[in-house]
């Protein structure tokens, strides 16, 4: 972990879950945002990539729950005060959780489906259905498959507000509040010289 002054960033291993995780989950939502129009065999494409996509994250964010749990994180930058911190805390939390129930509600829609469609990874390898759903009565199969329908679309809503909000964070810490956080997050981003206290630049600017 490389150190100067308050500066320290997230272990590599941390990053590569970061950066691969967002970049999946970000194709995940255009794949999906093509549902609605995209016919044919390329209908089949699309649903078969959203889900090995989708069930890949699954993967990722369990490892990556178990790597968090025995890596020790970099400190918040002095920089950021508490409320930011706070704030910071809760999207993340929010993101852990995203990124383990959006797949879990994905894949129990489609093994509650009527469609029968299987799920092959990438066209490599057959992903089964959670197991108990498909032996459910038809109405509680109903019942399961448009429940998880809601609560994906749901889930997908609440990650358009945390990747909103998350993605506003950096850009000001990095170009208005100029301090490190990006940089924490990005091996090759050199950290910034002159972060600012942004409380102390308004009450200097105010007299
Ligand atoms: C990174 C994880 C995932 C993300 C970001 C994601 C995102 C989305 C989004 C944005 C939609 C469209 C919702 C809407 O129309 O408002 C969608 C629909 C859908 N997703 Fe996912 N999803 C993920 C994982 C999964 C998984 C793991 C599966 C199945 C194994 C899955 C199966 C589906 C299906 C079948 C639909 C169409 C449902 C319908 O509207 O009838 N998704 N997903
Ligand atoms: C779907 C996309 C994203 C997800 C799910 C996500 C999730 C997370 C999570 C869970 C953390 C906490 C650290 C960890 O446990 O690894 C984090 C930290 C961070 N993310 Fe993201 N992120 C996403 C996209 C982005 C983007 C696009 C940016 C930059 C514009 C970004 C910048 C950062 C930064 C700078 C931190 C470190 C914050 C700190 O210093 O504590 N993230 N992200």
């Amino acid at each position: 972990m490389a150190a100067k002054g308050d500066f320290a960033r997230f272990n590599y291993v941390a990053i590569f879950f970061h950066w691969i995780v967002a970049a999946l989950i970000f194709a995940n939502i255009l794949i999906a945002w093509q549902f609605c129009w995209v016919q044919g065999p390329m209908r089949l494409l699309a649903f078969q990539a959203h889900k090995s996509i989708g069930i890949t994250v699954l993967l990722l964010s369990v490892l990556r729950i178990m790597w968090r749990a025995v890596s020790t994180l970099p400190p918040f930058p002095d920089t950021m005060r508490s409320w930011e911190k706070g704030a910071s805390k809760i999207v993340e939390r929010g993101f852990y959780f995203i990124m383990l129930a959006l797949p879990l509600t994905g894949w129990a829609l489609v093994s509650a489906s009527d469609l029968h469609i299987p799920t092959i990874l990438f066209g490599i390898a057959y992903w089964p259905d959670i197991p108990l759903i498909g032996a459910l009565p038809f109405d509680e199969k109903l019942a399961v498959y448009s429940a998880s329908v809601d609560a994906h679309h749901m889930l997908a809503k609440i990650t358009y507000v945390l990747i909103g909000l998350h993605v506003l964070a950096a850009l000001r810490h990095q170009f208005i509040k100029r301090d490190h956080v990006l940089a924490r997050m990005i091996p090759f981003l050199a950290p910034r010289r002159a972060p600012i206290d942004l409380r102390r630049w308004r009450i200097a600017a105010s007299k």
